[in-house]
């Protein structure tokens, strides 16, 4: 396991700000992975921990994930994807984020894992970091690319880092249509989510990810609708956050109630303003 640190960065980024909360909070209401994304509920009565192995399995399952694989999960949060691929499909994986804190806790999990020798982090933004010379055969983006500005640039860069056949998967909140980006995107709980909770975080609709992928020189292999499965993932955390109240309130004074607030916000929208998708991309020439 080794972290590099990407020099060129702002030590701390507008869009770390949520992330870089003591990481203890996370564990009081993530599942025991710390993954911050959508789980995935297809059978009944799955519990979150389960929900979100079965998205990882997911993940790899729209990746056509092979033993030997070199991924690179852009926004790797606590680490949950990295460490189950080079645990579960013997990958090669590489995270990146900004945030100081995930690199320490993922260095600790591989090592406890046994899986340090094919993990590696870099602590920086993707948008310019420098990063382990390519070619890559996937490339991740769960919960990430809102909080990147240029969808361009990013896309090109992501498919630049791939084989030819190498596979793409964004997973993302996305606006239900223009329309609704026009009406809601100044509404007061989109305001509080993007500059109280993240500091930075654009939501598009999914025809804007789609046409960045396509103007990127990538071919559009799929796209699931997974917004049932974000609602149903966030009120599990919701549940979290409740019974531990009191536990994060002790790490971060009133820290509860504004997790609590950002959580409703987001699942209040589904289906009327909001959706949650994964889109699948491959560079195939
Ligand atoms: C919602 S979390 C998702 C984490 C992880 N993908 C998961 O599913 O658990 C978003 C992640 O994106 C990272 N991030 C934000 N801006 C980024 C950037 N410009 N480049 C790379 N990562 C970024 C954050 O630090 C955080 O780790």
């Amino acid at each position: 396991m080794s972290a590099v640190v990407d020099s060129a960065a702002p030590e701390t980024a507008q869009t770390n700000q949520h992330y870089d909360l003591d990481p203890r909070i996370f564990g009081l209401f993530l599942d025991p992975r710390r993954k911050y994304s959508s789980g995935y509920y297809r059978e009944p009565g799955l519990t979150l921990a389960q929900a979100q192995t079965a998205k990882l399995h997911f993940v790899a399952d729209r990746l056509g994930l092979r033993a030997g694989d070199r991924l690179l999960d852009v926004g790797c949060g606590w680490g949950a994807l990295i460490l189950f691929m080079a645990q579960e499909y013997s990958a090669r994986v590489v995270g990146i984020s900004p945030a100081g804190n995930q690199h320490a806790y993922i260095a600790g999990r591989a090592a406890e894992l046994g899986v340090a020798d094919r993990v590696s982090t870099v602590q920086g933004h993707f948008e310019h970091a420098a990063l382990p010379d390519g070619p890559f055969d996937a490339v991740t983006m769960l919960g990430s690319i809102v909080h990147m500005p240029d969808l361009g640039h990013v896309m090109r860069r992501a498919r630049s880092l791939l084989r030819r056949g190498g596979r793409y998967y964004v997973s993302e909140s996305c606006f239900r249509n223009a329309a609704a980006r026009d009406e809601f995107d100044r509404r007061s709980g989109t305001e509080f989510v993007r500059q109280s909770i993240f500091g930075w975080g654009d939501m598009r609709p999914l025809s804007d990810l789609v046409r960045a992928a396509e103007d990127a020189g990538f071919s559009v292999i799929s796209v699931d609708d997974l917004t049932d499965d974000y609602r149903q993932t966030i009120d599990d955390w919701i549940v979290n956050v409740d019974a531990n109240a009191e536990s994060i309130d002790r790490i971060a004074p009133g820290m509860a109630a504004t997790l609590r607030r950002y959580l409703e916000v987001a699942n209040a929208g589904w289906g009327y303003t909001t959706k949650h998708y994964a889109l699948v991309c491959q560079r195939s020439r």
